[in-house]
C-alpha cells in the first residue's frame, strides 16, 4: 500500500510533491508520496494508505470497490451521515468514467440501503473523516481508502450579483476557517474593488469598509452595508478593532504579509482572510515566514491555515483567528 495519495488543483502537482515530500508518482491533480503528512497547503484532500484497485471495465472496478467497502464495513455501525467521495484525475472523459463507476458501485451496494442512505456525496470537509474515498488515476486504476483528511477546499457556486469571481475565493475560505462573517460584524476589506469579497460579507449582514482607489461594481455598488474608502490600504488604520480583515491586493506577497503582521501585532482584527499572490515567488518561503514564531503572526493566532484554494490560481490564502486578548488599544 502506498503511504498516501494527495489530491490538488491540476497544474500545481510540483508544489504539492515538494510539500508532501518523497514523491513516488504523480499525475494530473494527484501526488503519491511516501510521507503520510496531512494539513498540507496544496492538498485538497489526502488518503492515507489507499488500496490500489484495477478493473478492465466500469463494472469490474465498481465490483472491487464494493467488495472492499463491504469487507471493511463488517462490524461497523453506521448511525450518522458519512462522506462518499468519488473523484478522478484530469480529463472530462475520466470524470465521466468515475460517475459511471459510482453509479455501478451504488447498484452493487443497494442491499445496504440503510447505510447508503446515510452517505453524503462530495469532498471531505475540513478535518479527518471516515467514509469511502475513491480516486481514479486512469480508466482502469483507482485508489480507495476508508479514511481521509480534508483541507476544506471545494468548488463554490457563483452569485450573479457578485461583482467579481474573487467572490468564490472568500466564500471557500470561510469553509477553511469554519467561520463566516455574521450580522453586525465589522470588516475591513483591503484591495476591495470591484467588491466581490465586500459583497460576500454584506450578504451575511456585516458592515464593510471597502478600501481601494478603484471603483466598486455590481452588488457592492451603493450597498447600504458597504462604505467605499478610496485610499491606499497600506496607510489605512481602523478606528477600532475590526472583526475581520480581508485582503486581496495584487502586490508583492511579502509586502502583504508585512501588512498582515502589522494588523496582527496591533490587534486590529480578530479574524483574517488574506490572499498572497505568489506568482514567481517561492510559496514555501512565504509559508515559512507566516508560520515562523519570529514574525509575530503564528504566535498570536489560535488558528492559522494556509491553503491553495480550489478557486486560487498562483496564490495562496491564509485564514486565521487571533487568540483571545490579542487586541491592543482597540478593545471591544
Ligand atoms: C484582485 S483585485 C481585488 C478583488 C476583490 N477582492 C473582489 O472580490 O472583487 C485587487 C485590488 O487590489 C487593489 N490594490 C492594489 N494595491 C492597493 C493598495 N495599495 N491599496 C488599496 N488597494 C490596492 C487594486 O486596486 C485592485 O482593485
Amino acid at each position: 500500500m502506498p503511504p498516501a495519495l494527495h489530491v490538488c488543483q491540476q497544474g500545481f502537482e510540483a508544489f504539492l510533491a515538494k510539500e508532501a515530500g518523497a514523491c513516488r508518482e504523480k499525475g494530473p491533480g494527484w501526488v503519491m508520496s511516501a510521507s503520510a503528512a496531512t494539513d498540507l497547503c496544496f492538498a485538497h484532500f489526502s488518503l492515507p494508505q489507499p488500496l490500489e484497485l484495477e478493473g478492465e471495465s466500469v463494472n469490474i472496478l465498481a465490483g472491487r470497490i464494493a467488495d472492499y467497502f463491504l469487507e471493511t464495513s463488517r462490524g461497523e455501525l453506521y448511525e450518522a451521515v458519512w462522506p462518499l467521495c468519488f473523484e478522478a484525475a484530469g480529463v472530462e472523459s475520466l470524470n465521466q468514467r468515475c460517475r459511471g463507476v459510482l453509479k455501478a458501485f451504488q447498484e452493487k451496494t443497494s442491499r445496504m440501503a440503510r447505510v447508503m442512505r446515510l452517505a453524503e456525496e462530495g469532498r471531505p470537509a475540513l478535518g479527518s473523516w471516515r467514509g469511502l474515498f475513491v480516486y481514479l488515476t486512469d480508466f482502469k486504476r483507482a485508489f480507495a481508502a476508508r479514511q481521509a483528511w480534508g483541507g476544506g477546499q471545494r468548488r463554490m457556486s457563483d452569485d450573479p450579483r457578485a461583482p467579481s469571481r474573487s467572490y468564490l475565493k472568500v466564500e471557500e475560505a470561510y469553509l477553511v476557517l469554519r467561520e463566516a462573517p455574521r450580522p453586525g460584524d465589522s470588516v475591513a476589506d483591503l484591495g476591495a474593488a470591484p467588491g466581490g469579497w465586500s459583497f460576500s460579507a454584506a450578504q451575511r449582514g456585516a458592515r464593510v469598509l471597502a478600501v481601494d482607489n478603484g471603483p466598486l461594481k455590481g452588488g457592492a455598488l451603493d450597498n447600504p452595508l458597504i462604505e467605499h474608502c478610496p485610499q491606499d490600504a497600506y496607510k489605512f488604520a481602523p478606528e477600532r478593532t475590526m472583526d475581520w480583515l480581508f485582503c486581496d491586493m495584487i502586490d508583492d506577497p511579502r509586502k502583504v504579509l508585512e501588512l498582515l503582521r502589522r494588523w496582527v501585532r496591533r490587534g486590529w482584527c480578530r479574524k483574517f482572510i488574506v490572499n498572497l499572490k505568489f506568482g514567481r515567488h517561492d510559496p514555501f518561503l512565504l509559508l515559512r515566514e507566516a508560520a515562523s514564531s519570529q514574525g509575530g503572526i503564528s504566535s498570536r493566532c489560535s488558528v492559522l491555515r494556509p491553503r491553495h484554494l480550489f478557486h486560487d490560481r498562483e496564490e495562496i490564502t491564509l485564514v486565521g483567528m487571533l487568540k483571545e486578548g490579542q487586541g491592543r488599544g482597540h478593545g471591544r
